[in-house]
């Protein structure tokens, strides 16, 4: 695992961003693996800047996204189909048709998620994997549990991924309590994986996830095993390693 140390949330955005511009340089129809959630945002601002300059070219790149709530429907400002639309798709040349979000309102789970990693794999398989890190090391949406899913599947979330994503709703109860996620074996098939992780409260998270036993209790800590990851993380996060 490389680290990058950012200085605050701001220089760890730009770092990352870079690291996203040079994939979709060096590779114009690369598969991007995208995540929502506050810490990619000043991420994508960045890209999108750099699009409105004329440096990067989204034409021919494809994207495929972590995670959707179930039965959330896209237009609800708080489905992730909306979120990536606000906050990227919407601002940058992505045509038509390159843009995935699994479908939370499709009520066969278990086909809808099947289809999701088939066209991933049709595709050719994703090239770089952004991720965001919860507090519980918690990757998409795999809470802490006894093994690590392998495929994309429906998820029960845990009390903390609901009070911590309650933030974005008027209350906890409206936050949906299930939602389709990559699995841990998804995501490890990227060929690249750029993990964004900002803040002192994410450090204890990080610590494990970084320096601690490889475990399904702590989802993230999976990355020690992958061949090519990069974390950018900002000196609060950092700050207990
Ligand atoms: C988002 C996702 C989640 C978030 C994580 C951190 O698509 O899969 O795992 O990355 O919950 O969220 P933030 O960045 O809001 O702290």
């Amino acid at each position: 695992m490389r680290v990058v140390r950012a200085k605050d949330y701001d220089d760890m955005s730009r770092k990352a961003a870079m690291i996203m511009a040079a994939q979709v340089a060096e590779k114009p129809d690369s598969i991007l693996g995208l995540a929502t959630g506050s810490t990619p945002i000043g991420l994508y601002k960045c890209l999108i800047k750099w699009y409105e300059e004329g440096i990067l070219d989204f034409s021919a790149i494809r994207t495929w996204n972590l995670d959707e709530y179930e039965n959330l429907p896209r237009t609800n400002d708080q489905s992730y189909y909306y979120f990536m639309h606000e906050n990227l798709f919407d601002h940058v040349n992505l045509p038509e048709g390159a843009t995935h979000v699994l479908n939370g309102m499709n009520p066969d789970a278990e086909a809808e998620c099947a289809a999701y990693d088939a066209a991933i794999d049709a595709a050719g398989g994703i090239d770089i994997q952004l991720l965001g890190l919860g507090h519980d090391g918690h990757i998409a949406f795999n809470e802490p549990q006894d093994d690590f899913p392998a495929g994309t599947h429906c998820v029960e979330l845990n009390p903390m991924t609901i009070e911590a994503n309650s933030r974005f709703f008027a209350s906890a109860d409206e936050v949906p309590k299930r939602a389709y996620t990559m699995g841990i074996g998804s995501i490890m098939k990227a060929r690249k994986i750029l993990i964004v992780v900002s803040g002192k409260d994410k450090a204890e998270a990080l610590k494990k996830v970084l320096c601690g036993p490889v475990t399904p209790q702590v989802p993230g800590s999976i990355l020690q095993f992958h061949p090519d990851v990069t974390v950018v993380a900002d000196e609060d996060a950092l700050s207990l390693i």
